[in-house]
């Protein structure tokens, strides 16, 4: 059968990278783009896009059976920082969204479901360096607490009913083409706008916040590879650990300051430390190098570079 794709939450920080990746492979009328907000006007012309409000079963069986789907991206979500302001809003999007999915392909109505789990599944009494892939997990954010939920009932649909959902568990991620959506990470995106136009910033976090991060590109590749890979080589099914680098606001603003000599950061926390306290430092994610052969390419300097190249025309 002829792979045809639905990804739902189509217009967020991944979902507008990912299409155009996912395009570029399967060609553009074999991706459909939905989100609950319409589409930007000059995105139209890139392949078809329906609105679809994920917590709605009707409305994703309908796009479903009229593309005739195979395969469904769910990357509709409530992210950290706006989960702690409307917490069951976020539990009611976070977790139906992902049933209204394993459900459908639980009725055999699509093959395989890309699902993302995030960093803030693990808590405080998580080994913060290195977390390993099994260890103690009691996340205390409402955004946590949905994915770690999450994560078990994407393993209980593959193991009861043989859903194939493959998952990753991000950690923050840094872009351009978009802003961020509401997650305690944002300040690495956002750092970058305010540096071109500011020279300066102020940062949510404390400067000795480490946390894990990655670039887009490496996050887009890590989700293309997982989704390749043969069935019986993803042995984990409730979500992989996946690590790049990791670095505190303290070293993003140095790598900033080799470009832009006068940058100055300086720091106001806010309600986004205690989260950002409670994740952790570094990752252990062999699992998925062994697996299914991921590599990171970017390191802290080479996201810089390409964020403020890329970045510079807007300012
Ligand atoms: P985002 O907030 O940028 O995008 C989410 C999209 O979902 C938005 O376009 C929004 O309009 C849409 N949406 C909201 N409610 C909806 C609904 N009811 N129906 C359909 N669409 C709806 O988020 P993102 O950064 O692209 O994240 C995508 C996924 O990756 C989420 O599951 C998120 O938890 C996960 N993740 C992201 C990061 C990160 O750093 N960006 C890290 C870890 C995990
Ligand atoms: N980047 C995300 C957030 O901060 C992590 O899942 O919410």
């Amino acid at each position: 059968m002829k792979k045809r794709i639905l990804i739902l939450g189509a217009s967020g920080q991944i979902g507008t990278e990912l299409a155009s990746r996912l395009r570029k492979i399967y060609g553009k009328e074999k991706v459909v783009t939905s989100d609950i907000r319409e589409q930007d006007k000059s995105l139209k012309k890139e392949g078809p896009f329906e609105v679809i409000d994920a917590t709605d079963y009707k409305a994703i069986e309908n796009v479903v059976i009229n593309y005739e789907i195979t395969d469904v991206y769910l990357l509709a979500a409530i992210l950290s920082a706006t989960a702690e302001k409307f917490p069951l809003r976020a539990w009611d999007l976070n977790m139906n969204s992902l049933f209204n999915v394993l459900n459908l392909a639980k009725e055999g109505k699509i093959n395989k479901v890309f699902w993302p789990s995030s960093i803030a599944v693990f808590g405080k009494t998580t080994p913060s360096i290195d977390t390993p892939q099994k260890t103690i997990m009691e996340p205390s954010s409402a955004y946590g607490i949905s994915k770690q939920a999450g994560e078990r009932w994407c393993e209980y649909y593959h193991k009861r009913y043989g859903v194939d959902v493959r998952s990753i568990r991000y950690p923050g991620l840094i872009s351009y083409k978009t802003q961020p959506g509401g997650g305690t990470t944002d300040y690495a995106v956002d750092i970058y706008h305010k540096a071109l136009k500011h020279k300066k910033y102020i940062c949510f976090l404390k400067e000795k916040t480490t946390l894990p991060m990655m670039y887009i590109d490496d996050a887009i590749e890590a989700t293309l590879k997982l989704m390749k890979a043969p069935k019986d080589s993803i042995k984990i099914r409730n979500s992989y650990n996946l690590a790049s680098i990791s670095f505190n606001p303290k070293e993003i603003a140095n790598s900033i300051i080799k470009h832009i000599p006068e940058f100055e950061i300086s720091y106001k926390p806010d309600f986004r430390q205690a989260i950002a306290e409670t994740w952790p430092q570094s990752i252990d994610d062999s699992e998925a190098r062994k697996d299914w052969g991921w590599e990171h390419k970017y390191s802290l300097d080479d996201i810089t570079m390409d964020m403020l190249k890329n970045l510079a025309s807007m300012y």
